[in-house]
């Protein structure tokens, strides 16, 4: 364990876990993408994705778009009326396909928030892609086109996502205690 902190109680997925993993799902988006007219938009959620996006995106062997948007989270309200979008996307997406990068599907209201917002600015397609996934705290029901890790309702942090703003640095995922 690293981050000279022992909040951190176990390593969850390691850095060549993810990889592997990421590789899977990379190769997966490569393929669906490939006879795509358009060129992919694909759009990170910050900060949670900036790590998970930038590894994503090296693995896939076509023409991308990156933008990117910021979404205010409110502790722990759990309306998705309080999912407030900080940034929206620059890029323009009407008739584009577009893909969502998120860290954490969590309750589902951030995503159900974006996709209800993208939706309105007219994308041929819109898909989201996911590197964890809590089936068993969602409340809101969101179709995840491209998942790469499911796990128990954990709160873990560290490649990209934080606790309080820190251990985004981490190359892996960790569990904190
Ligand atoms: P949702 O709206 O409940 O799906 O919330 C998703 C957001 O909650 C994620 O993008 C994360 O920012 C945050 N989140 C959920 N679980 C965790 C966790 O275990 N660690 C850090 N952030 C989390
Ligand atoms: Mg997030």
């Amino acid at each position: 364990m690293n981050n000279r902190d022992d909040n951190l109680a176990q390593v969850l997925f390691s850095e060549s876990e993810i990889k592997k993993q990421i590789e899977v799902i990379a190769k997966q988006i490569e393929n669906d993408y490939k006879n795509t007219k358009n060129t992919l938009c694909v759009i990170g959620l910050l900060k949670g994705s900036y790590v998970f996006i930038a590894d994503l995106l090296r693995l896939i062997d076509l023409p991308v778009e990156v933008d990117f948007m910021i979404v205010s989270s409110y502790g722990n309200e759990k309306q998705s009326s309080e999912v407030k979008i900080l940034k929206d996307a620059d890029l323009q997406l009407s008739g584009r396909d577009v893909l969502i990068v998120e860290d954490i599907i969590d309750t589902g209201y951030t995503l159900e928030k974006i996709c209800a917002h993208l939706k309105t600015r007219d994308p041929s397609s819109l898909k989201i892609c996911t590197l964890l996934n809590k089936p068993s705290r969602r409340e809101i029901d969101i179709k995840i086109d491209y998942n790469c890790f499911d796990i128990d309702d954990l709160f873990v942090v560290g490649y990209g996502i934080d606790y309080a703003q820190k251990y985004r640095n981490l190359p892996y995922i960790g569990i904190v205690k």
